[in-house]
């Protein structure tokens, strides 16, 4: 067997291992050093309410450790909590990356047990364990059990957003919305909408990253804890047997990911964190890629945002397993799961016990479901689209732009009842992206005007360089590249511009000849405004990040530095 990595750090006679031994001791067996150093990286923090369970996981996860061996070593790391942190959680999201990385690199770990749930951490935690190399399992922490008002289920994220419109729209009182607050939230876990969370829990084990059949465990089920442990005794074995990020996640298994998430009808926010985990094992996986791939894909699941149920009704109807079953034939059978077989390998078993939650492949919710991918003079490095989030009847459209340049002033002007609009308009929100604001937020499925909820208007066309929570609907093209910030032509385009989008055709265009685009000025204030750090991280974000075609990480980040420490601390 090949020697422990850990052994760098306290084989030998010499002071420094004396040292590395000595200060580790502290009750651990005596035979500790000998044995396979197991972290647990945990996102557990109050601040992070969907993972604020996580310490009792990691206790699963130490006695499985234990039990196979194995000596579990508690590492807490960055954690970030998508609906408390400002500006974006997502500035933050390489920033834990990095620093999850660089611990799990300084300290004597052998192998790593991941455990996150809500939005980026589990991006975060796979594209550094991808980074640094060494065996890696994630556990994820699951979603919440479904909250109730009023009878009603209530959609963590997806039903905040309908029911602010209702009251917008004049459906709805303001007491009665603030009264649905305490019924939103009902356990332990993370948002149990097909939002980014769900998304990525279930695509982390399409990618094979996870213990086969325990991603979407719901986390007060019992049987995450059960399963915990099993992980923990599994990333024992992953040392033993050398089972590293990069033997693990090839371009098959992306490929089982991208499929997975349009059976799912996943969030958009998976297309860059999958890009950016890709790019950390230098996996030339492009937005492309998920058109190829997923576009005629059939979405199965009938999960909110898109459709109607929520993940404690997925886990009850079969669960993830069922669905992939349905797709089986789309899936590559060589991509490996973390226990050395192949994903396909456990879909025998798997069957529909509700199919109202879970659709049959001969009768899907639609019969293609993944995400599109425009291009034209508007995106020339590409933007996307989820038609199945969207109104069939824009997918076709052409209309005016009315712009804004920031957030801010959306806000200030969206409910002017002089503003110039109609269900017609195309609205354009920029300065969003990476570069711009800083940090890329959830701000693309920009609120309608009251003026046009008021007339029932429900969706209408919105192309914005920022994300949208996994939680949202509506015709929203997002990640529009390059943004606005970077020079792109988002920058240059005015109100009263026709617009044209054909999403079949796939593309996005500006109706305005090259060159007059070309001559047009930009308004650096309005369209960078907010883009000037002066210092720390976001000033190190705003010099190396990426656009969102590559996955929005730091450039710099990109590939793998491998486990090797070449020099000793003292
Ligand atoms: Fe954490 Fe939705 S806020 S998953």
């Amino acid at each position: 067997m090949k020697s422990l990595r850990s052994s760098e750090w306290y084989s030998g006679d010499d002071r420094n291992a004396y040292i590395h031994r000595a200060w580790m001791r502290r009750g651990l067996p005596g035979d500790f050093h000998h044995r396979p150093q197991i972290a647990i990286a945990n996102t557990a923090s109050d601040l992070t309410p969907c993972n604020s369970h996580l310490d009792e996981v990691a206790q699963s996860v130490k006695n499985g450790i234990y039990e196979a061996g194995g000596i579990p070593l508690e590492l807490p790391v960055v954690s970030l909590g998508e609906t408390q942190v400002r500006p974006t959680a997502m500035l933050w999201r390489n920033m834990a990356a990095m620093a999850t990385e660089e611990m799990l690199r300084a300290n004597p770990i052998d192998g790593v047990v991941l455990l996150g749930g809500c939005d980026k951490t589990i991006p975060a935690l796979l594209m550094a364990a991808a980074s640094v190399d060494i065996p890696a399992v994630v556990v994820p922490g699951g979603p919440m059990i479904t909250g109730h008002f009023r009878g009603e289920a209530l959609g963590c994220g997806t039903d905040v957003w309908r029911l602010s419109e209702e009251v917008r729209a004049g459906e709805l009182s303001e007491q009665l919305f603030l009264r649905s607050e305490s019924a939103m939230i009902r356990s332990r876990g993370h948002c149990n909408t097909m939002g980014t969370a769900s998304t990525m829990a279930l695509v982390a084990e399409a990618l094979g990253t996870v213990l086969p059949g325990l991603a979407g465990t719901p986390a007060p089920d019992s049987r995450l804890l059960e399963g915990a442990q099993e992980t923990g005794r599994l990333a024992v074995q992953l040392v033993a047997q050398d089972r590293r990020p990069s033997t693990v996640l090839t371009r098959a298994s992306f490929h089982n990911a991208i499929v997975a998430l349009a059976a799912i009808g996943g969030s958009t926010n998976a297309v860059v964190h999958l890009l950016a985990i890709a790019g950390r094992l230098g996996i030339n996986l492009t937005v492309d890629d998920f058109d190829r791939i997923g576009a005629e894909v059939p979405l199965l699941v009938n999960l909110q945002p898109a459709g109607r149920y929520l993940m404690d009704d997925l886990y009850r109807a079969g669960g993830f397993h069922a669905v992939l079953r349905e797709v089986r034939d789309l899936l590559d059978p060589d991509a490996l799961t973390i226990t050395g077989k192949p994903l396909v390998d456990y879909l025998d078993d798997a069957k529909i016990w509700d199919a109202d939650v879970i659709t049959p492949r001969e009768q899907p919710l639609l019969p293609a479901a993944g995400i599109s991918v425009l291009r034209g003079s508007l995106a020339p490095g590409g933007a996307i689209i989820k038609p199945a989030a969207a109104s069939p009847h824009l997918l076709k459209h052409r209309g005016q732009a009315v712009v804004f340049d920031s957030i801010e002033d959306f806000h200030a002007r969206i409910d002017d009842p002089e503003l110039d609009i109609d269900e017609n308009s195309v609205m354009i929100l920029r300065g969003c992206g990476p570069m711009g604001y800083p940090g890329m937020p959830e701000v693309s499925n920009m609120p309608l005007p009251k003026k046009l909820l008021e007339q029932g208007v429900r969706d209408m066309v919105r192309i914005c360089d920022g994300r949208m929570s996994g939680t949202a609907y509506g015709t929203v093209i997002l990640h529009v590249t390059p943004e606005a910030a970077a020079g792109g032509p988002l920058a240059r385009v005015h109100t009263g511009d026709w617009i044209n989008l054909d999403v079949r055709n796939r593309r996005l265009d500006v109706e305005v000849p090259a060159d007059e685009m070309e001559a047009r000025g930009v308004n650096e204030a309005t369209v960078k405004g907010f883009a000037n750090p002066r210092r720390g991280w976001e000033r190190l974000y705003v010099d190396h990040v990426m656009q969102a075609d590559t996955g929005a990480d730091l450039d710099f980040l990109v590939g793998s530095s491998g486990s090797k420490v070449s020099r000793e601390s003292h």
